[in-house]
């Protein structure tokens, strides 16, 4: 039975749920184009997991040589396997320098070259000349430069007079019986009382589920909230099977270690000190995708070269840079390596192991930030008042597999599109339609439900069940067996949800229902993610199938679409990916075999 929650209306233009790089430059966007804007997120602003980005945001500012955002559009669509949709890129690369100006116009401070320009350094994947050449495209702050940017865009957010409501929950969509999203409903976590936003347009920018992992980059708010709460009204989430592991995690912590140290010349070795990328990836080698260097030191791992008492990693050595350059463009990772590995980077390697770090998969949208709710016959069908952006979203500009320093681009540049669309559809003040269907009643259900969840098993219980059932199921490598294994364990898994106990039922600070909350949407990703793998029989990116070793373009160019009911019964389907260019100013890249 629900409870009689007091609920406290709202009524803005636009909400933005999530104040990461994504949601604050939507954010601000729409505030500065006249439209009332709120920004609703879990943590403080520039607490959020953009803060940990390090090495970079890619654009072809040709600072540091030639370059041309054709040869990043080139890049992009080899990285994602041919799974990127080609007009999304295409719009996000040219963007791309664009976005840098703006982002230093607005006060980013950027490591800066010889003559005052943007220092730009070398990043996987990233080349001139359609892979002939090596580029240094990606813009950095050092090795801080997520912490550069978001820290500004708050700022820019303040100044546009975006409203925060920060430290609230958000709980679910409020959707109408015509399957148009009205608002969200939030709980703040400060003083537990219930908030419920009407918005012309909802946001999401709320992240990705790296936290449905046992050993992972992400904060330990990543858990996808918002792409659970799509899930939940109904909606599907697209090419969930395609996880990043980044290569070089600290092994034991997880914590992150830039590409940027590869990029600034450091190199992986294993126990025979050997330069093992120059085997996997003769032109690239160190610089190839991270999904074809983290198989590479898996390989080196299995096959008995790993470093260390168990040979179970591999060594990432800088300790042949100049100082300078450490004190300089690495101060960062120096100190996490410190601190968590206790190396001192400058006479000993960094002890490190793929972790997982990102996820491609997410909220489909189109180009413009639109939801999608892809249909047998109409595969780009729009959910009205509905939009995604950052790794919540699947635009998909990162396809198969995402190359390092496109995220914190896709970030500003479809934060960016957001604001710009937000401001095409909505009329500032416009009146909000009247509500017919679920007026939040819904998600009070939900959290009522939890609140008295009076089963047996502790939340932290069954979230170690899920997080080492995917770490185990869903890793570098999969076959259909351990995939099908990892399917029945986790139905289990997200059964075990009905047996769950929760002893504070207070709405004041209780952090034990916000994990539960948030173990609940992660547990309906995990579920997606294994069985969008299962289905898939080929490789392609960050999903290599040891029993379909081969990418397979003739059955399986196209995105996975997954839905899941509150049973988590799930029905998968496929939708075509986007080959065609958004102009003539690029020529699509057809598909062809995927070397570095
Ligand atoms: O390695 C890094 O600095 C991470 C960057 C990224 O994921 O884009």
């Amino acid at each position: 039975m629900t409870e009689n929650y007091e609920i406290i209306d709202h009524e803005y233009d636009v909400v933005v749920v999530g104040a990461g790089g994504a949601g604050l430059r939507a954010g601000f966007g729409c505030a500065e184009k006249g439209l009332r804007t709120a920004l609703i997120s879990k943590v403080f602003p520039t607490r959020s997991h953009t803060v940990a980005a390090q090495g970079g945001i890619s654009a072809a500012l040709g600072n540091m040589g030639e370059d041309d955002w054709r040869f990043h559009f080139y890049d992009t669509i080899k990285g994602s396997d041919w799974l990127g949709d080609q007009d999304a890129i295409e719009y996000m690369c040219r963007e791309a320098i664009p976005a840098i100006y703006e982002l230093e116009h607005y006060g980013v401070p950027f490591s800066r070259t010889a003559e005052g320009k943007i220092y730009q350094r070398a990043f996987g994947g990233m080349t001139t000349h359609y892979g002939k050449g090596t580029a240094q495209r990606t813009c950095a702050a050092a090795d801080r430069t997520g912490h550069a940017i978001l820290h500004t865009l708050y700022t820019q957010a303040l100044k546009n007079h975006a409203e925060f409501f920060i430290e609230y929950f958000a709980l679910d969509l409020i959707m109408n019986d015509e399957g148009e999203c009205l608002g969200v409903m939030a709980w703040n976590l400060d003083d537990g009382t219930i908030h419920r936003f009407r918005a012309h347009q909802v946001i999401l920018a709320t992240g990705g589920y790296g936290r449905a992992y046992f050993s992972c980059t992400s904060a330990h708010t990543c858990t996808g909230d918002g792409n659970a709460m799509v899930q939940r009204a109904g909606l599907p989430l697209q090419d969930m099977e395609f996880v990043q592991f980044h290569p070089t995690g600290i092994y034991g912590a997880g914590c992150l270690i830039t590409e940027g140290v590869r990029g600034e010349g450091g190199y992986l070795t294993n126990s025979e000190g050997e330069r093992f990328m120059e085997r996997y990836a003769p032109s690239a080698k160190d610089l190839a995708s991270r999904d074809v260097v983290s198989r590479s030191m898996t390989i080196e791992v299995r096959e008995g070269r790993g470093v260390g008492e168990r040979n179970d990693h591999i060594h990432l050595n800088l300790m042949h840079l100049d100082p300078d350059i450490i004190h300089q463009r690495l101060p960062g990772i120096a100190e996490s390596a410190r601190i968590f590995a206790g190396v001192d980077v400058t006479k000993e390697p960094i002890p490190v192991l793929p972790t997982v770090h990102y996820n491609m998969g997410g909220i489909p949208t189109n180009f413009r930030t639109e939801v999608l709710n892809p249909q047998p016959d109409d595969p780009n069908r729009i959910v009205p008042g509905l939009m995604a952006i950052g790794e919540a979203a699947c635009v998909s500009v990162h396809g198969a597999n995402r190359l390092g320093s496109n995220s914190l681009l896709d970030l500003v540049v479809f934060g960016r599109a957001a604001a710009i669309r937000a401001a095409e559809t909505v009329a500032p003040g416009a009146p909000h339609k009247p509500m017919c269907g679920d007026d939040g009643t819904k998600a009070l259900e939900r959290l009522d439900h939890f609140r008295n969840a009076k089963g047996s098993t502790r939340t932290a219980d069954l979230r170690d069940q899920m997080q080492r059932t995917m770490q185990d199921h869903a890793a570098v490598f999969r076959t259909g067996d351990t995939l099908q294994e990892g399917c029945d364990k986790i139905a289990k898994i997200f059964d075990g949800k009905a047996d769950l106990s929760i002893e504070d039922r207070s709405l004041i600070f209780n952090t034990d229902l916000v994990e539960t909350l948030e173990l609940d949407n992660l547990l309906g990703q995990a579920v997606v993610t294994l069985e969008s793998g299962v289905n898939r029989t080929e490789s392609r990116g960050a999903h290599a199938r040891e029993d379909c070793a081969d990418r397979d373009d003739e059955n399986w160019m196209k995105h996975t679409v997954t839905w899941i009911d509150e049973k988590g019964k799930t029905k998968i389907d496929y939708r075509p990916v986007i080959l065609q260019t958004l102009t003539d100013e690029v020529e699509p890249v057809p598909p062809k075999a995927r070397v570095y």
